[in-house]
């Protein structure tokens, strides 16, 4: 299914609901996009479609092209829905850390799954693209979307997360939260801020150990947001605030979605609830704030929602409180 817009709106069009208890006050209005919603799970819906719209539009691919592209994430799962329903191959290149349900994903959408084993230098991310390259020249026409670097990524969400937001905020939004990775999201929410002159406050949430923003480097376990290497388009976004999140913070903040407003997300969402919650006392009297909901929780069934994982691996109690309940002001 290629979905057309019917409306106004763009096709990828996602709820925004107001919640009232997750920090169960009524002094702040607390707006959800749910993205988890997406056909394909997450965000990483439009920016696929965007980068592989773009190539179409150019000429350089056609029903019956090829796309390749490193990635085993959410990502991945987006370009293999988006390719499928446009008559494209899509081949996506992972390595042997690649999440396993992931790649049933996207084996199930019609992908193909290209294993590089691990190499004797050991540098997993070198021997992908190794291997792309090699795709690329072997299969003439080819194309790679370059989802760190495009202007087509934040261009996704500059043409519909935000006017999607701001049109059901009905204009009036004074801070969004947004997981980074790439960065694309918040790129994209920034320039359309700064075009059309709005006052809403950006705020970037990443996680502790990831090397976006000037972070250190360091031991990351969960997927979804963070970055090893500085992403091209990073080197564009300027945020009006950084939040580094730990691990278990994510896990506490998932749960606390979960808990109070039944809505199960993964990782960097988890994190946006923690980053939120520790700005809230400075947030002024009456102000509305939004974020995304970037994917569901299932994926994570195993990690961020798994006690002994949580314990084993953050060598933490998942919960302080084990009902998070709205007695609980605070999910640190
Ligand atoms: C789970 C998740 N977290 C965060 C993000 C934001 O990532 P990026 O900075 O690459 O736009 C996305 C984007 O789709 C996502 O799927």
């Amino acid at each position: 299914m290629i979905m057309d817009s019917v409306g106004t709106l763009s096709p990828f069009n996602s709820p925004t609901v107001k919640l009232d208890r997750l920090f169960g006050t009524p002094r702040v209005e607390v707006f959800a996009k749910l993205d988890l919603l997406q056909l394909s799970g997450s965000t990483k819906e439009r920016t696929a479609g965007s980068l592989v719209d773009a190539f179409m539009r150019s000429g350089q691919l056609q029903a019956g092209g090829m796309v390749v592209e490193s990635t085993s994430g959410n990502l991945g799962i987006a370009l293999s829905r988006q390719c499928v329903v446009r008559g494209i191959k899509f081949v996506a290149v992972v390595d042997e850390n690649a999440n396993k349900s992931a790649l049933e994903i996207m084996r199930a959408y019609g992908a193909e799954v290209d294993l590089v084993l691990d190499p004797p230098d050991g540098n997993k991310l070198a021997a992908r693209r190794r291997r792309v390259a090699q795709l690329l020249a072997d299969n003439p026409g080819a194309v790679t979307t370059n989802q760190y670097g495009s202007p087509h990524n934040p261009e996704a969400h500059y043409s519909t997360t935000m006017p999607e937001i701001m049109e059901a905020m009905d204009g009036r939004l004074d801070m969004l939260f947004v997981a980074t990775s790439t960065t694309g999201t918040l790129l994209g929410c920034q320039q359309y801020v700064r075009e059309h002159g709005l006052a809403t406050e950006l705020v970037a949430v990443d996680a502790l150990g990831s090397v976006l923003f000037g972070g250190d480097s360091g031991n990351r376990r969960l997927p979804g947001l963070g970055a090893g290497i500085v992403p091209a388009l990073a080197l564009q976004s300027e945020p009006d605030r950084v939040c580094r999140i730990p691990e278990i913070q994510m896990v506490r903040g998932c749960r606390r979605l979960a808990r109070r407003e039944g809505i199960l997300a993964g990782a960097s969402t988890g994190a946006i609830v923690s980053a939120m919650d520790q700005l809230l006392p400075e947030i002024p009297d009456g102000s509305r704030i939004a974020f995304l909901v970037h994917d569901s929780g299932v994926p994570y069934l195993q990690s961020v929602y798994n006690d002994d994982w949580v314990r084993d691996n953050l060598g933490e109690e998942p919960e302080l409180d084990t009902s998070q309940s709205l007695e609980d002001s605070s999910v640190r």
